[in-house]
């Protein structure tokens, strides 16, 4: 059950400065982050462009804490290798790429790699429940995608308790983590509701003091 599961905070570097992110990510660290979050886009899947396997493999050079790459692209399969390659610990891919699911967390376990599954905010959350026994992470979105700074959707609480729901059943251990308008407000909600990673960009980023910020997101 969720109340077993630590909480875990996770920066997420899309808010951080481009221009010094590897000094960016150390800060994540030093100011008491769990894992690295980083986003990865392709202007199909959403409409916006990130960065690729270069860039994390310049990240992991910065921290020892996890990395967990969330792939928002049309074709994951296709990068799952290059970015394992780059360091990350733990890939997460989306539900709505398709029928490829299956095929997708056999590879991601055949890499030796932390699987992890997402669901946008318009998907029924029952889209994952076929894989929840399979998985690392469960991340939801609790944003449309493709933008950091956005507010939090608070229909993702209802999906969070039933995807918390059905994990204390087929994967009690299951990470849930929450990705989107997370802030000292939304934190507790999301908590409460069963989740225990919170992705965070601009609550932490753009905050003065980033080790406040987390402790401010911690039950
Ligand atoms: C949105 C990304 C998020 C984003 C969250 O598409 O997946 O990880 O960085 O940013 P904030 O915390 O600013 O809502
Ligand atoms: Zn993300």
């Amino acid at each position: 059950m969720a109340e077993s599961l630590k909480v875990k905070v996770a920066p997420s570097i899309l808010a951080a400065d481009f221009s010094r992110l590897g000094h960016e990510t150390k800060r994540a660290q030093d100011s008491g982050g769990d894992l690295i979050h980083i986003d990865v886009m392709d202007g199909h899947f959403v409409p916006n462009l990130t960065i690729g396997p270069d860039v994390v493999r310049a990240i992991r050079r910065w921290t020892t804490l996890p990395l967990h790459t969330h792939l928002m692209i049309d074709n994951p399969r296709q990068f799952f290798h290059p970015f394992r390659e780059a360091g990350s610990d733990v890939i997460i891919f989306h539900v709505e790429v398709g029928n490829t699911v299956s095929e997708g967390i056999r590879e991601l376990r055949a890499l030796g790699v932390g699987c992890g599954l997402s669901l946008n905010p318009e998907t029924p959350i029952a889209a994952v429940f076929p894989y929840l026994a399979d998985i690392e992470v469960l991340l939801i979105m609790s944003v449309h995608p493709g933008f950091g700074g956005q507010e939090f959707i608070p229909e993702s609480l209802d999906a969070i308790r039933q995807a918390r729901e059905r994990a204390s059943r087929s994967n009690p251990s299951l990470d849930i983590a929450v990705d989107g308008g997370i802030n000292e407000v939304t934190a507790p909600q999301v908590v409460a509701a069963g989740a225990n990673i919170l992705v965070a960009g601009t609550a932490l980023f753009r905050s003065d003091n980033m080790a406040e910020a987390i402790r401010r997101l911690r039950p």
